[in-house]
């Protein structure tokens, strides 16, 4: 019999900003909280090795303000992976996503990330042991193929395998990774999107819960998605570097609750945040790096910028510094560009 399996994520899966290493940290993610209440926050990803072998329990500290929130673990040994997963279960993460996604050549080396799409039959069994380890929900990340694939059958059949090991929700990268000769970051964007594979998935498994992810960079287009009957979308880069577009009005638009949020408000609230942080002895360019990207396309949007990312690695600088960065927007500008 199958297990029954708590969720507390419901509605907010219809919009999450995607695990990103080195961008979606815990600042970066309470920075997002605060823009939007409902969207699902993805960490970057963990290995299960550096958490279970190296003890690296630190790479699982957040704050409770951002859930409901979901830590990506990448791995392809079950028994480890279920490990990890019971570690991350216990420090409270309402889901555990497993990255059959990622192209780099570290994740290559350790024999996951994309490169498991070619074998769907270990992720099932990395799939079952994590859902069998905890009682929140396990959930994959995966594009539609890889190298030579042909992605029409690769998909489909992978689906299908992570289906029958207990996987209920799955978020789709509308696009191949070739493992050979593109960069990370190359993987990002040049093998073509394929958004009616996806669609397709979704009439084939109608039981799955299926989110698109894949070059979606406007709240509208998140919409559109939705209303053609995906469960989900997923938004990376765009939300990391224009958050006020694609999560400020998220949660009206998209979870029909609560009203659009004024990004000058949000500066004013990471105040308290950046005080605690830089007590703990933290630095405020770890936060503000993050908030360069609040005003994006508007009026003092620059100056916001430069401001910031030039004074926020000087020793001392700390909440002063944002808030003269702010003085820098013009006030009407900041009263429309919610
Ligand atoms: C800087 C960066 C780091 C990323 N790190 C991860 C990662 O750790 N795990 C993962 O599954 N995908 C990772 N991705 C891929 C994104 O989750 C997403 O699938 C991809 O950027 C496509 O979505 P987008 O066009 O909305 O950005 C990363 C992307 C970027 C830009």
């Amino acid at each position: 019999m199958e297990k029954a399996v708590k969720s507390q994520i419901g509605v907010s899966s219809r919009l999450s900003v995607a695990p990103m290493m080195d961008w979606t940290d815990r600042h970066c993610r309470y920075l997002h909280r605060l823009l939007c209440r409902r969207a699902l926050l993805y960490t970057e990803m963990v290995t299960a090795p550096a958490l279970v072998r190296g003890g690296a329990l630190h790479l699982l500290e957040y704050s409770p303000e951002e859930h409901p929130v979901a830590l990506q673990l990448g791995g392809s040994e079950p028994l480890e992976l279920a490990k990890a997963a019971r570690l991350a279960s216990q420090a409270g993460y309402d889901e555990i996503n497993l990255n059959v996604g990622c192209p780099s050549d570290r994740v290559q080396s350790g024999a996951f990330g994309a490169v498991l799409m070619f074998q769907p039959g270990l992720v099932a069994d990395c799939v079952a042991a994590m859902q069998e380890a905890v009682d929140v929900e396990v959930t994959v990340k995966c594009r539609i193929g890889v190298d030579d694939q042909v992605a029409e059958e690769a998909l489909p059949a992978f689906l299908d395998r992570i289906r029958s090991a207990g996987c209920r929700r799955v978020t789709i990268h509308a696009r191949k990774a070739w493992l050979q000769g593109l960069s990370p970051k190359e993987n990002r964007d040049i093998p073509p999107l394929d958004y009616d594979l996806v669609l397709r998935m979704k009439q084939g498994f109608p039981d799955l819960h299926i989110s698109i992810n894949g070059g979606i960079t406007t709240l509208a287009q998140a919409r559109s998605f939705l209303d053609a009957g995906l469960d989900g979308v997923m938004i990376g880069r765009a939300a990391y570097h224009d958050p006020v577009s694609v999560l400020a009005d998220a949660d009206p638009v998209v979870f029909g609750t609560g009203t659009r949020s004024d990004p000058a408000e949000i500066v004013h609230r990471m105040i308290p945040y950046i005080e605690t942080h830089l007590i703990r002895g933290g630095k405020l360019h770890q936060i503000s790096r993050h908030m360069l990207g609040l005003f994006a396309g508007r009026p003092g949007a620059r100056a916001w910028r430069r401001m910031l990312s030039e004074g926020a690695h000087r020793p001392g600088a700390g909440p002063e510094l944002v808030l003269a960065a702010l003085a820098q927007v013009p006030p009407d500008e900041i009263s429309q560009a919610g």
